[in-house]
């Protein structure tokens, strides 16, 4: 059987992606290619690791700019689209095109609070628990099928900042498990909802 091409969406510090490099060998997968959005901590982290990276950056057409991220997509022939930490939306051609082949990191216990600032959100919300979920991605925002969730309690003393290092801890080591699921065949999307062998 050959090696699952893993295709990596990031906008950010690339801690995700790193936990995927680290294990790549154990969980027997070809990391393709960072796309990413910018010139961004993450790409440092891929070209380190001998990594493809493509930047992507956001056109004043917006419909250009998918275009060309589905383009881009096509040529690498990705097994696994793993979004961890892309700040941007992905369009529904995309989106249909690759369904239960994408999924998204999200730094919250979806449906509870969706979007940009999750983390934020959950402590001026003033909760005491919150989390990270793993989804399949679809045309909704950080709305499609959920495959695994952890939760975390929030301190009195959090901020921000050391509320998303732990909630990243743990996203680390989940997003290992799911890819690792995904890729074994483990779990897959079925007429929209996730089943598990
Ligand atoms: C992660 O917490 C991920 O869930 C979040 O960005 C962080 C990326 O961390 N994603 C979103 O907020 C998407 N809405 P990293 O850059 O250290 O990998």
């Amino acid at each position: 059987m050959s090696i699952p091409r893993v295709v990596v969406l990031a906008s950010g510090t690339g801690s995700l992606l790193q936990a995927l490099i680290d294990e790549s060998s154990n969980l027997n997968i070809d990391i393709a290619a960072l796309i990413s959005d910018g010139e961004v901590a993450a790409c440092d982290r891929a070209r380190a690791a001998g990594i493809r990276v493509v930047v992507h950056e956001m056109q004043s057409n917006r419909n250009t700019w998918n275009a060309g991220l589905l383009k881009i997509l096509h040529d690498l022939k990705p097994d696994l689209i793993v979004s961890a930490g892309f700040m941007k939306i992905l369009d529904s051609e995309l989106v249909a095109e690759f369904s239960g082949r994408i999924i998204n990191t999200h730094p919250a216990l979806l449906p509870d609070f969706p979007g940009a600032h999750a983390v934020r959100d959950a402590l001026s919300a003033g909760v005491r628990v919150t989390g990270s979920t793993i989804h399949f991605v679809d045309a909704g925002v950080d709305t499609g099928p959920v495959i695994a969730q952890h939760e975390i309690e929030i301190r009195e003393s959090d901020s921000e900042e050391s509320l998303h290092e732990r909630i990243k801890v743990e996203e680390r080591k989940l997003l290992i498990s799911v890819v690792r699921d995904l890729t074994q065949g483990k779990v897959r999307l079925v007429n929209g909802e996730v089943v598990k062998a």
